[in-house]
Parts: structure tokens; sequence; C-alpha cells
């Protein structure tokens, strides 16, 4: 078994915790070793496993441990991402045992992605590094989704949708085929994506459309 620890120790490390151990029931993988989190005291204990320390103490550890980035907020988990300076830490892209991939042939995931229970994934589809796909989302054929991209649950992307790095998608977003999303956007909870939306914006409604822009 190999060793594991979250990073974050909220709602979603707790969640990743539950798909960690439901990968386990179908062949014991990771061994949990507990949570980091830089605003967590060391040496509580969360759901039975302890909180281990900051980002320092993870780059103080000194054996190999695979590490998963249960941060939802894209800017956030590359910011937690470019501190982890240890080259024992691995970051395995964890997979529930219920998800649905068409054809594995025809699907690629990068690295320290975490693709949550229930989700279907059909075919010719790129999925980069650090991407979530929360509980229940569609990913449709041709997708592309770029690394750090965040889909809260039940977001349903269609075909051919291209969706570029750092986008986050509130829980229930509808993305139509052939539309796209473009880098650092963050799309509210419910909107239909029925046009292609700009960067570092925020959209939201039905269809949606940008009410902010950010900075690039
Ligand atoms: C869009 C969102 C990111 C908020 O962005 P924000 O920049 O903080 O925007 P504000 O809260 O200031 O809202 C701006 C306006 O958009 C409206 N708005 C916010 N979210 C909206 C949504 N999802 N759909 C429609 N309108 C929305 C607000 O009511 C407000 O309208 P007003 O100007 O008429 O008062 C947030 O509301 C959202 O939908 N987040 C996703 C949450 C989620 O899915 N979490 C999953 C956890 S697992």
């Amino acid at each position: 078994m190999q060793d594991i620890a979250i990073f974050g120790a909220g709602g979603f490390g707790r969640e990743i915790l539950t798909l960690i151990q439901d990968v386990n029931r179908v062949s014991p993988v990771w061994n949990v070793v507990g949570f980091f989190d830089d605003g967590y005291p060391k040496g509580e204990i969360i759901n039975g496993f302890e909180t281990l320390g900051t980002c320092e103490d993870l780059n103080a550890w000194e054996k190999p441990l695979a590490i998963t980035l249960a941060i939802g907020t894209p800017h956030i988990k590359k910011n937690i991402l470019s501190r982890i300076t240890n080259p024992r830490v691995s970051f395995p892209t964890l997979i529930h045992p219920s998800v649905l991939i068409g054809d594995r042939d025809f699907v690629e995931i990068g690295k320290g992605c975490i693709i949550c229970a229930a989700n279907i994934i059909t075919t010719n589809i790129e999925i980069g590094n650090f991407v979530i796909l929360n509980l229940a989302c569609t990913t449709g054929h041709d997708t592309v989704i770029k690394d750090y991209a965040a889909f809260m649950p039940t977001c349903n992307i269609s075909g051919e949708v291209v969706i570029e790095e750092g986008v986050y998608c509130g829980t229930g977003v509808k993305i139509i085929n052939r539309t796209s999303i473009g880098a650092n956007t963050i799309v509210g909870a419910g909107a239909v994506v029925a046009k292609p939306l700009p960067p570092n914006c925020t959209a939201v409604g039905v269809p949606a459309k940008p009410i902010k822009f950010r900075e690039a």
C-alpha cells in the first residue's frame, strides 16, 4: 500500500477521504496517513485521521508520499501546488470505482486529478492535470478540459467543448456542445453556457452572461 495524505482538511477533504476508502474497498491501494492544511493546528483528529501540519511540514516529510489536493478553487489549488517543493511528493489521479469511462483507449487523464463518484466520461476526451470532476458530472465526446479546471457536482459538459485552464463551474452548470469557456472564468451555479465565454470573468444565468471581469 502507498502512503497518501489529503491536502485540505475541510468538507471536500473529508469527501475525498471517503473516495479513497471506496477505492481501497475494491482493491487496497492507499494507506491514509492524514491531512495537511495551512489552516488547521497539527494533531487534530478529523474523521479518524490526524492533521499533520502545513505546507512547510509537508515539505519536510521524509518518506515518499502521495498527495491529493482537495481544494475546489483553481487559483488556490495552483498556489498551494507551487509551494509544495518536496521531491518525495507525487500527485496521483484518484478515480472513484463507480466512474464510467466509455473507452479508456480514447480518454486521457493527467496527474493530480480527482474524479468523484457517479461521473460519466464517454470517449475521445482529454483531461489535463489537477482537474476536479466532483460528484455526478457528465463529460461528452471530443471535449478538452485543461489544467486546474474544477466542476462542482452535477455539471453536464456536452460534446466538443473546450474548457481552458483554471475554469471553475458551480453546481449544476450545463455547457452546450461546441462551446468553450476561457481561462480562469467562474461560472455560477445553475448556469447554461450556450455561447463561448471569455476568459477571466464571472458569468451567471440562463444563458450564461458575464457579470464581472477580473485582470488576467
Ligand atoms: C457566481 C458566484 C461564484 C458568485 O460570484 P460573486 O462574484 O461573488 O457574485 P455575487 O455574489 O456578488 O453576485 C453578483 C450577482 O450575481 C447573482 N448571482 C450569484 N450567483 C448566481 C447564480 N449562480 N446564478 C444567477 N445569479 C447569481 C447575485 O444574486 C448578484 O446579483 P445582483 O447583482 O442582482 O444582486 C456564486 O454565486 C456561485 O454560483 N458559486 C458556485 C457555488 C457552488 O456551486 N459551490 C459548489 C460547492 S460543492
